[in-house]
């Protein structure tokens, strides 16, 4: 892992090691994916200053997330079949996380499910929930999360509909895969990646099979799944499940000045602004265009979570700025799970410490805390 020396690296590795439609999959955005490049080319907009002799001996990385400690401002983010970039992928960037001093947040679209996960790792995980039409399970799900003791609820909101990806329709991208001959060629040519999701604990969405009946089979399951996303879900859903949860509550997906005033005022701990990594509304706004004036508004009411091409710790310094209180990394870490599992979550996450560590230097920054718009040269 060692001359894996930025997040581009880990990209280029997992590439070659995860089947083409898996890989795809955690690549890709909805449509035109002018939104998924709008993140990044915005972010890489933003220009840090550069300031001169300054005494930034002993710098200090450290901060909370929701009152928790955390070694530095990032999470992982929820990511659905993780354990399907590397065979029990949620169990080893849960691990990778804790040992990192941060928090990670499993998906409810998951390969090892909360009980998997809960029973392999030390520290309590944050859960992200999806609001499904079947209330019943949608219940069972927020008392399953409870009794493994996450330590906080993300309700993701910005996902009533599946924004189409055009590369997955293309790949056959099922769980598990479509038995076409090119997924198998792509298959048979990636070994390492094959004998880790055999051994893996599952190969299916773990929080689901085997909790609603007659889902054993997995294409049954999908079409549930596929049926199950809920489009009436609405403000009362929150308040619902708020009034059902016990801990804290984080609303990711967040991408609008007068939806955050609402979300502030619904005794959430934080909110994510987030256009879900440019998957769903294509068109939409990248997400640190928006985080300034979300940050403005509901900054002092609310924890202001970011994510959305964060690929570097330049990038983290950059949401730092412009107002976030920490950052979530999606595809980044994925990036090394693909590449080395464990081991690979463990080094992209060294990677942005340690070049978040050196941008604090050569900014003058000695305190994340520090860090507001007076380090940006330009926006
Ligand atoms: C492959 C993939 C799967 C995702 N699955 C979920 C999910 O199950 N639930 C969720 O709330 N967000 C999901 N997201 C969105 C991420 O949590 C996060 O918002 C996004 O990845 C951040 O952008 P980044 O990948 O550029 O860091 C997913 C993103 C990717 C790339």
């Amino acid at each position: 892992m060692k001359t894996m020396t930025c997040i581009e690296d880990l990209r280029q590795r997992a590439r070659r090691r995860v089947p083409r439609a898996f890989f795809e999959y955690a690549e890709g955005g909805s449509y035109t994916e002018e939104t998924l490049r709008a993140n990044r080319a915005d972010l890489e907009r933003i220009k840090l200053r550069q300031r001169i002799l300054v005494d930034v001996d002993s710098r200090k990385a450290a901060t909370t997330i929701l009152g928790e400690a955390a070694s530095m401002p990032l999470a992982l983010a929820p990511i659905g079949l993780c354990g399907m970039q590397h065979g029990d992928g949620e169990i080893l960037a849960c691990r990778a996380a804790q040992a990192a001093g941060i928090p990670f947040c499993l998906s409810t679209m998951s390969i090892c499910s909360i009980e998997d996960v809960a029973g392999a790792v030390d520290k309590p995980f944050w859960f992200q929930l999806y609001v499904m039409r079947d209330r019943g399970f949608v219940r069972d799900l927020v008392a399953r999360a409870a009794a493994a003791r996450c330590s906080a609820l993300v309700l993701t909101v910005d996902l009533q509909i599946l924004g189409q990806r055009h590369r997955d329709i293309k790949n056959g991208m099922t769980v598990p895969p479509e038995l076409r001959l090119s997924n198998l060629i792509d298959i048979a040519t990636k070994p390492a990646w094959a004998l880790s999701v055999l051994r893996g604990k599952r190969k299916t969405f773990g929080n689901i099979a085997g909790h609603i009946k007659g889902m054993e089979n997995v294409n049954v399951l999908s079409q549930w799944i596929g049926g199950q996303f809920d489009q009436t879900m609405n403000w009362k859903d929150v308040e619902w499940i708020a009034g059902i949860w016990p801990g804290k509550l984080i609303l990711k997906g967040i991408l609008d000045v007068e939806d955050a005033r609402i979300a502030a005022k619904t005794g959430a701990a934080a909110l994510v602004v987030s256009n879900h990594g440019g998957r769903q509304l294509d068109g939409a706004p990248s997400t640190i265009s928006m985080l300034p004036k979300i940050a403005d508004a509901v900054g002092s009411e609310i924890e202001v979570l970011f994510d959305g091409g964060i690929r570097s710790g330049q990038d983290v310094f950059r949401a730092l700025a412009l107002g976030a209180h920490a950052c979530l990394s999606g595809r980044a870490y994925i990036y090394g799970l693909g590449a080395g599992g464990q081991a690979g979550v463990t080094r992209a996450i060294e990677i942005i410490r340690n070049e978040l560590d050196v941008t604090m230097a050569l900014t003058g920054t000695k305190n994340v805390g520090e860090i507001d718009r007076q380090t940006i040269a330009a926006i």
